[in-house]
């Protein structure tokens, strides 16, 4: 499933000769204008689902005149590169975890990391769904990029081929996680080693024993198969991953008004569906993955939830002036507000 990709002068002049023709609107006659929308997970997962939704709607009410095609599973491009793609022009829609915009410059959105910060999905909805996180959106306008949506994808559990049940099994453990600052710290309060990856290599490296374990949404898991490689599970549901939905500004505002138009109401109806179905997505990965019996699954009681929060608080120090201590507090009062 993983993809083999480019080497790096390859992939670099291929960017840079479709990125002409990607960003021109020069196609813009009788032939559907076709908009390259790539992600990094399986198609049968919150965010697969979704892109092919919007793939769908999107046909529907453009008439025909857009063609929608996805990539799933980093064929097109991993992490680092789909982002630099983007703003190149040679792929026009991407949904980015949240805690990959560091590298645009877009630091804020690793407030969506910070460890326990959302008590449920109602909170996190008033934020992502609110005026919150459309001017969070607003922020990527001057990096060339326009933003949709948030996509769910849930909320994250550990893993390891050592036992984590405990704050204290964390410690010396080399743990995956994806280039955000925050989670970086928020292993760093556990007394793990944190290793930035792309997410095409994780399974990889758990297998190989490069790192023991990482933290993911169930879906994720389960469709990467990294159950089959992971001893152990905590079901920690300690952070949040989700998506924006992006694409090139350029782009995007030289789409004949009519085809904008519609793909923005194909995206409001996709984001409903992504949203509905990424619980139950989730659900369904976690119960598979128990019934597979690979992997120990261990829940731990509020209390010892409680505690593992209380471990990681120290990242809202360390990393409040990183994100903003106005915006984090401005997104616990929003999350946890009636
Ligand atoms: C990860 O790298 O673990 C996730 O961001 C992958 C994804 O897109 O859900």
């Amino acid at each position: 499933m993983r993809s083999q990709l480019p080497a790096v002068p390859a992939l670099l002049a291929s960017l840079l000769l479709t990125s002409l023709a990607g960003i021109a609107p020069a196609a813009w006659s009788a032939e559907a204008i076709v908009i390259k929308f790539s992600h990094v997970v399986a198609p049968d997962t919150p965010k697969g689902r979704a892109a092919d939704k919007f793939k769908e709607l999107a046909n529907t009410y453009t008439s025909g005149k857009a063609k929608v095609e996805v990539y799933p599973n980093s064929q097109l491009y991993k992490d680092k590169e789909e982002l630099e793609a983007l703003q190149l022009g040679a792929v026009h829609m991407l949904a980015p975890s949240l805690a990959k915009f560091g590298p645009l410059g877009a630091k804020e959105f690793e407030v969506f990391d910070f460890p326990c910060i959302f008590p449920n999905y109602t909170g996190l909805h008033k934020v992502t769904q609110g005026p919150l996180g459309k001017q969070l959106l607003d922020k990527l306008d001057s990096k060339g990029i326009t933003g949709l949506a948030y996509w769910d994808n849930g909320f994250k559990i550990f893993s390891s081929n050592k036992p984590i049940k405990a704050v204290e099994d964390f410690k010396g453990q080399k743990l995956r996680i994806q280039s955000s600052k925050v989670l970086d710290a928020q292993m760093r309060a556990l007394s793990a080693i944190p290793q930035v990856m792309a997410f095409s290599e994780v399974y990889q490296a758990l297998q190989t024993g490069v790192v023991d374990g990482t933290e993911n949404p169930p879906s994720n898991m389960y469709t990467q198969k990294m159950h089959e490689v992971q001893k152990f599970a905590m079901v920690s549901n300690h952070g949040y991953l989700g998506y924006a939905v992006i694409t090139n500004k350029k782009f995007w505002e030289g789409l004949p008004a009519d085809v904008r138009t519609g793909l923005e109401k194909a995206m409001k109806e996709a984001t409903v569906y992504a949203n509905e179905v990424a619980g139950k997505d989730n659900e369904d990965a976690l119960a598979a993955m128990k019934a597979s019996g690979k992997t120990e699954f261990y829940q731990p009681s509020a209390a010892e939830h409680e505690a593992l929060c209380k471990a990681m608080a120290p990242v809202y120090e360390e990393m409040g002036s990183r994100v903003g201590k106005d915006l984090i507090t401005s997104i616990q009062k929003e999350a946890a507000a009636k």
